[in-house]
C-alpha cells in the first residue's frame, strides 16, 4: 500500500476513492489526524495530512513519529511525502516541482528517533542516501507520464520554522549546498529509514526563498497561496493511476501510431514499463494509462501457474494485427490492472499469429500459443475497447479474488 503524507495545500486528495477513515494510536502518541484509506486507480492508498486536516499543526509540533509509525503499522510499504518549499537555486522558482536527492538537517528539539534508549541495542541506520531510489523513480515517472516537468535531484535544507528564514540564513544554506528549503523534511525522512519504509519527497516550490527572486524584499503570502493551490492541483493529477473499468477512455478504439523512434513514444513506453512493473502486471496497453494509441507491452515474466512453461518474450507491440491459427479455444482465469480485485474465466484462441512494429518501427511477426497467445489477445483487446469481463461467458466464474480462492493468477 502506498502511504502519502500531504503537506500545506494538500490536506485531501480529490481523486482518492475513500473507503474509510481510521483514528490510529501509536506508542508515540496520535498522528496529525485520522488516516484516510482508499484507492487511487488500482492502488491502495493511505493518506494523512501532515499539518492536520484543518492545517492547525505547525512544522515543529507535528508528531512525525506517530505519523510514520501509524502509516507503517497500517500497511504502508512505501511513503511519498508532498511538501511545499522555498526555492533557492535559480531554476527552482515558484510552481516548480522537485524530487530532491539529499537533505541537510537544521532542525532542533524535535523527537527525531524511535530509539528512546530502552533495553535494545543502539542501531545506527545508514542515511547516506536519505531518499529511496525506487520511490524517487516512481515520482519522476508518474510526473512525466502526465506531462509534468519535474527536477530530478536537489538538496533539501530542513529548517526549524515556523518563521521563514532571513536572507542571510538563505545565503548560508546556499553556501552549504542547499537548493530548497522547507520545514518538515526532517525528521520525517530519518524516521522512515529507521522503520525501513522506502520514502521520497515531492517538493512543490511555493515561493522564492528569502532574499531571492521576488522575495528579495520579503515573502508575499498572497501569491504563495495561489501558487501552492495551482501546483497541488497538478500534484493530485500526478497521483493518478491505471484507469479502471467504467472509465470511457477504456472503451475507445485506439489510434494507430504514425511516427516511430520519437521522444514521445520512448517516454510512453518508459511509463508503461514502470507502471506494469510497479503493479506486477503481465502486460499493459496504452489506453489503460489514458493514452489513445495502439501500443501494448507484455512479457518478460514466467507465469506463476506454469513456472516451467517458456517465459513470454519481453515485447513492445505497436499497431498489432492478430490472426487466429485455431478455432480451438481454451478457458482460463484472467485478471486485469483495470479491473482490480476481480478474476474471470475467459475463453481465448489457443494458437495465433501476430504482427506489428517495435518502438523503432521495425516490423516483426510471431506465432504464439497457450499463455503467450492469451496475453496477446488480452492486451490487444484493450486497443479495441474490450475488457476481459466482456468476454466472460460463465458468470458463475467471475468474482472477487478473495472470494474465488484461486491459485496465483497474474493481472494482465
Ligand atoms: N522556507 C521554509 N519553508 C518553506 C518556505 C520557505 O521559504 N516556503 C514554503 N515552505
Amino acid at each position: 500500500m502506498l502511504g502519502i503524507i500531504g503537506g500545506s495545500g494538500l490536506t485531501q486528495l480529490a481523486n482518492l476513492d475513500v473507503s474509510h477513515r481510521e483514528v490510529v494510536r501509536t506508542p508515540y502518541g496520535e498522528p496529525s489526524g485520522p488516516l484516510t484509506f482508499g484507492r487511487i486507480g488500482s492502488r491502495d492508498v493511505v493518506f494523512v495530512a501532515r499539518h492536520g486536516y484543518g492545517h492547525t499543526i505547525p512544522p515543529h509540533l507535528v508528531n512525525y513519529r506517530a505519523n510514520m509509525h501509524a502509516l507503517e503499522s497500517s500497511g504502508a510499504t512505501q511513503v511519498v511525502s508532498v511538501a511545499s518549499v522555498g526555492g533557492i537555486r535559480g531554476d527552482m522558482g515558484p510552481g516548480v516541482l522537485v524530487v530532491p536527492h539529499q537533505i541537510i538537517d537544521y532542525t532542533w528539539g524535535r523527537e527525531m528517533t524511535f530509539q528512546s534508549g530502552g533495553d535494545g541495542p543502539v542501531i545506527h541506520v545508514d542515511f547516506t542516501d536519505p531518499y529511496d531510489a525506487a520511490v524517487r523513480n516512481l515520482l519522476l515517472h508518474v510526473a512525466r507520464s502526465v506531462g509534468e516537468e519535474v527536477i530530478d535531484g536537489g538538496v533539501y535544507a530542513a529548517t526549524q520554522g515556523p518563521r521563514l528564514e532571513t536572507a542571510a540564513e538563505i545565503d548560508r544554506l546556499q553556501r552549504d549546498g542547499a537548493d530548497l528549503v522547507g520545514m518538515t523534511g526532517m525528521p520525517e525522512a530519518a524516521l522512515a529509514r529507521e522503520l525501513a519504509v522506502p520514502y521520497a519527497a515531492l517538493c512543490v516550490v511555493a515561493n522564492w526563498a528569502a532574499g531571492r527572486g521576488d522575495s528579495a524584499h520579503g515573502i508575499k503570502f498572497d501569491s504563495l497561496e495561489a501558487v501552492l493551490h495551482l501546483a497541488m492541483t497538478r500534484v493530485r493529477e500526478m497521483i493518478r493511476e491505471v484507469l479502471r473499468m467504467g472509465d470511457p477512455r477504456l472503451l475507445r478504439v485506439a489510434r494507430p501510431v504514425t511516427a516511430f523512434g520519437t521522444p514521445q513514444l520512448t517516454a510512453l513506453l518508459r511509463d508503461m514499463r514502470d507502471t506494469m512493473a510497479h503493479l506486477d502486471g503481465a502486460g499493459l496497453a496504452a489506453p489503460q494509462i489514458g493514452i489513445d494509441l495502439r501500443v501494448v507491452i507484455f512479457g518478460g515474466m514466467v507465469n506463476p501457474r506454469y513456472p516451467d512453461a517458456p517465459a513470454v518474450p519481453d515485447t513492445v507491440l505497436i499497431n498489432p494485427e492478430i490472426a487466429p491459427l485455431s478455432v480451438a479455444e481454451e478457458e482460463d482465469w484472467e485478471g486485469c490492472l483495470s479491473v482490480p480485485g476481480l478474476r474471470g474465466w475467459v475463453p481465448r484462441r489457443t494458437h495465433l499469429h501476430y504482427l506489428g512494429f517495435d518502438e523503432t518501427g521495425r516490423r516483426f511477426e510471431r506465432t504464439a500459443e497457450g499463455f503467450h497467445a492469451r496475453v496477446v489477445q488480452h492486451e490487444c483487446d484493450h486497443l479495441d475497447g474490450v475488457l476481459y469481463p466482456m468476454r466472460v461467458r460463465d458468470f458463475t466464474r467471475f468474482g472477487f479474488v478473495e472470494a474465488l480462492n484461486l491459485p496465483g493468477v497474474i493481472e494482465e
